[in-house]
């Protein structure tokens, strides 16, 4: 796998981020088309100013006409009471639209990673999932923030300052052009250096953040060692190299900004050199003069600003196909469309009906098996490593379908059932624990978070735990990640057991730990497992034989078949493949007892 960070296996690198985009903003319509026009409003109304000043000048100055002055004085109270109205309202809305327009993102994005198997996220890298949902949405959030009002404001601001010019005077228009070519080529040079300058300053803050993180969290080595002085050096250099990175984008603007403003006295020097002749001639008035030399500003800002916002608006847009990408990726265990209606809980009978299946679909892992489980029967599988125990315990509880045949929980074909239904009546208790942050009594309630306290004392007394739990520190309030308090690997257990004892399902579905506790406390957890799976069906996969001895039924997984099937006595009895592996496992129990 390639170490680039940016793309997932399985997401579409073509898909069309924009057309996604689009796609959920087209409801919103309304607001965007009230955005739009406030944008346009205010954009209007600020270009309209220069042409009233020339008003004021031509018909109220030089014509001597006082009305003139009061209409061109009052017109731009009027066009500022406009600007300021309509500014403010679409930098309002289009945030606004913005923030709706991620947060739909965000929650789109939680869904569908909430939605996708585990084998997704058994395939996928976790940090970059979350980049998907961090960074990669700040990116867009800064387009929206401010880059989109700047792009439609100076889109408009240049095409109208053109087309005004050339109606004013093309002559002039064409005379002012010339400062065109120099500043859109300085504009063009400056982009591409301070692209790369900004490059290499977020790559120096990184590295700066790296050597801290790197260096705290080794602390305790640096100092065993005694190498602070040679750290302090390191860092220094590397600190040394975020400064310079940073000095060279200053020196950048340094040079182009001083360079935009000569550009643009020369735009005036051009306007009052060729319109003041021209002004003499009477071909123009002074009032389209002064309005010229507001206009060039009108013309500059611009594309200073779209310049600006280029890189800002290409990284939202590979952002935008990066995330849509991943809501692109199909889920391997789709909900039905149409749910089978499962009233209150199932009985229990599983039933395996020819099925084969592969994790690649060309190399069959599982092939052709059929199979009943009764409910309440307390089934185990045995196997040699990589038989396809795992795979089988994955079907049964829809972490994947079969590549052909079905499976079944009372009838019900899995792929009919509501996620919910399904997980309600079969649950997965996995190998090692898994805890989230919080408390205990969190935890457990996670199985079923309608319960109340009695409830989960009571889970914890029938599984003979709660003496344990009441002996840490906060009892069920005790902290689970907390460092001091972190739980053993069997506590862990005990915890997780506790959790699928509380959700209370007809079915629990069971990967035996293979990691071995200590002699005590692996009691401790098999006498709760014991009490969990009363009155359950359970297939439970097993790695100690001892388990298959209490079976209702033992079924021996080889080469993705079941190989053989029956209690444990009628197997050895047999004197096939169980009753050797019974005799490899217990010489083995002898001399690891010895
Ligand atoms: N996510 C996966 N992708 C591709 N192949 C897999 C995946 N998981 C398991 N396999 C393959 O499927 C086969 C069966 O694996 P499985 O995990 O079901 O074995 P197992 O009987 O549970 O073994 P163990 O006793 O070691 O847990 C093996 O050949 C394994 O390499
Ligand atoms: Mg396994």
């Amino acid at each position: 796998m390639s170490d680039d960070v940016t793309e997932l296996p399985g997401e579409d690198p073509q898909a069309n981020g924009l057309r996604g985009a689009v796609g959920m903003l087209a409801p919103r319509w309304r607001a965007i088309l009230v955005a739009t026009l406030s944008i346009c409003l205010f954009t209007g109304a600020s270009l309209a100013k220069p042409l009233v000043i020339q008003y004021a000048l031509d018909r109220g100055v030089a014509d001597g006409d006082r009305g003139a002055l009061v209409v061109a004085g009052t017109l731009f109270l009027g066009l500022i009471v406009v600007i300021y109205a309509f500014q403010a309202a679409s930098t309002y809305l289009v945030n606004r639209i913005g923030q709706d327009f991620l947060r739909e993102l965000r929650v789109r994005l939680f869904t569908h990673y909430q939605r996708m198997s585990l084998a997704f996220f058994g395939r996928e890298n976790a940090g970059r999932l979350v980049a998907r949902m961090t960074s990669d949405v700040a990116t867009i959030n800064d387009v929206l923030n401010n880059g989109f009002l700047m792009v439609v404001q100076s889109t408009l601001t240049l095409l109208g300052a053109t087309v005004i010019l050339l109606v004013l005077s093309w002559k002039l228009s064409l005379a002012t052009a010339i400062i065109l070519p120099p500043l859109i080529i300085a504009t063009a040079i400056f982009r591409v250096y301070s692209r790369r300058a900004y490059g290499s300053v977020r790559e120096r803050i990184a590295d700066v953040l790296i050597h801290m993180q790197e260096s705290f969290s080794g602390l305790r080595v640096v100092q065993a060692f005694a190498r602070e002085q040679h750290n302090m050096e390191r860092f220094g250099s590397i600190n040394e190299r975020n400064y310079e990175a940073n000095v060279n984008t200053v020196r950048i603007s340094a040079m182009y900004f001083p360079v935009v403003e000569w550009l643009s006295g020369l735009g005036i020097g051009v306007i009052l050199y060729f319109g003041g002749r021209q002004v003499a001639g009477d071909a123009v008035t002074v009032g389209t003069v002064t309005a010229f030399v507001f206009y060039l500003e009108f013309i500059f800002q611009p594309i200073q600003n779209l310049s600006q916002v280029y890189d800002m608006v290409q990284s939202a847009g590979a952002a935008l196909n990066k995330i849509f990408g991943v809501l692109g990726i199909k889920p391997d265990v789709p909900e039905p469309a149409k749910p089978a209606k499962v009233e209150g809980n199932l009985r229990g009978r599983i039933a395996l009906d020819d099925v084969t299946f592969g994790y690649d679909p060309g190399r069959p892992v599982l092939a052709h098996i059929t199979l009943g489980i009764e409910p309440g029967q307390h089934v185990v599988l045995v196997g040699p490593t990589g038989a396809g125990k795992s795979t089988l315990a994955k079907l049964m509880t829809r972490f994947y379908d079969p590549t052909e045949g079905r499976v079944e929980i009372d009838g019900y074909d899995l792929r009919s059932l509501a996620a919910k239904d399904l997980r309600r009546n079969v649950t997965l208790v996995p190998q090692e624990g898994f805890l989230f942050t919080g408390t205990i009594r969190e935890n457990i309630l996670f199985g079923r978070p309608d319960a109340d306290d009695t409830a989960v004392v009571a889970a914890c007394e029938t599984l003979g735990i709660h003496d344990f739990i009441m002996s840490l520190p906060n009892g069920y309030q005790t902290l689970v990640s907390f460092r001091g308090s972190r739980l053993s690997a069997g506590e862990k257990q005990l915890v997780s057991i506790a959790r699928a004892f509380l959700a209370d399902p007809p079915v629990l579905i069971l990967d035996e730990a293979t990691s071995s506790l200590d002699p005590a406390t692996e009691e401790q957890v098999e006498e709760a497992l014991r009490r969990l799976l009363k009155g359950r069906t359970s297939v439970v996969i097993a790695h100690r034989l001892s388990t298959a001895e209490h079976a209702d039924r033992v079924l021996v997984v080889d080469r993705g078949t079941i190989v053989e099937e029956g209690h444990h006595r009628e197997l050895l009895a047999r004197g096939g493949y169980y009753s050797a592996l019974y005799r490899q496992w217990t010489a083995g129990r002898e001399v690891r007892s010895a």
